[in-house]
């Protein structure tokens, strides 16, 4: 059994399963950020998992779309993803690989599997930019999965993938403005996995596989838990092993104006972003 680290663990303030949806030219997923029930958790926009080893949920791919005012992360757990912008940037995302893309003030592109048949199984997150970045020039982090630091702990493994662990592990993307933690957790059965991180994030957990207990509450597989206050999670594992997401940042606390692949902050900035992709500024 490890020390407690956490004096006042967050509790579950509320939780919801994600809803089936459709994206791109016809790509089934669910929405777990974002869906009716769950809306925004400032600066997390949008959370989208897609889990299938039916080729036709997948294969149409996201065709050539645009994206202006934030970052979109791809989290691949299986298969692969292929993308290329309008800018001459092209690659693949392998299994357990993650591209941190951020749109800034502009580009398009295409997000295709790599495959044509087997198991598709990943995320894509969309993190909000504060006014001030929304227009910075476009960048991206690529890490493949070997790469991912990793952490591993009694009952519990870590994939790092943003943000600083309690034990000093530093995740494999930086330097991103909103500093989220982004963690990928693996429990066994019977475990226990506490992490401290900044009482002022809004913080949640999406469970993918199996089932975690926190503050008393179970959630199950497909279930998004946002965290009350608190300095950090404590979750449990009963006979059955987990695997789940956990994303805290801060939140930015400005007004979002969002259509589509667009995130500003002003109904005018939104024109703007419609008129220049138009016009093929992007
Ligand atoms: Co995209």
């Amino acid at each position: 059994m490890s020390p407690t680290i956490l004096s006042r663990p967050r509790p579950v303030l509320s939780a919801a399963r994600g809803m089936p949806t459709s994206d791109g030219a016809g790509v089934r997923m669910t929405r777990v950020i974002s869906s009716p029930q769950v809306g925004v958790i400032d600066p997390f926009l949008l959370l989208d998992e897609f889990r299938s080893d039916d080729p036709t949920d997948y294969l149409a791919g996201f065709p050539d779309h645009p994206h202006r005012g934030f970052e979109t992360v791809t989290y691949m757990l299986a298969g692969r993803m292929r993308h290329k912008d309008n800018h001459g940037h092209e690659g693949v995302i392998d299994a357990g690989g993650v591209q941190w893309m951020r749109a800034g003030r502009g580009i398009v592109h295409s997000e295709m599997p790599e495959q044509e048949r087997g198991l598709m199984w990943g995320f894509q997150l969309w993190v909000n930019l504060p006014a001030e970045r929304k227009m910075s020039e476009p960048n991206y982090q690529e890490i493949a999965g070997s790469q991912i630091p990793e952490e591993a702990r009694e009952g519990a493994h870590v994939r790092v993938i943003s943000g600083r662990t309690t034990r000093g592990t530093d995740g494999a993307v930086r330097n991103i403005p909103t500093a989220p933690v982004y963690f990928d957790v693996q429990l066994q059965p019977d475990a226990t996995f506490e992490e401290a991180f900044d009482a002022e994030a809004n913080a949640c957990v999406y469970v993918y596989e199996g089932e975690i207990m926190v503050g008393g509450q179970t959630l199950e597989r497909g279930m998004l838990a946002r965290l009350g206050e608190g300095d950090g999670l404590r979750a449990a594992t009963g006979s059955k092993g987990a695997r789940f997401l956990l994303l805290a940042a801060r939140p930015i606390n400005e007004p979002v104006a969002w259509h589509g692949p667009f995130v500003m902050n002003t109904r005018d900035e939104l024109m703007q972003a419609f008129d220049d992709y138009r016009a093929g500024r992007f």
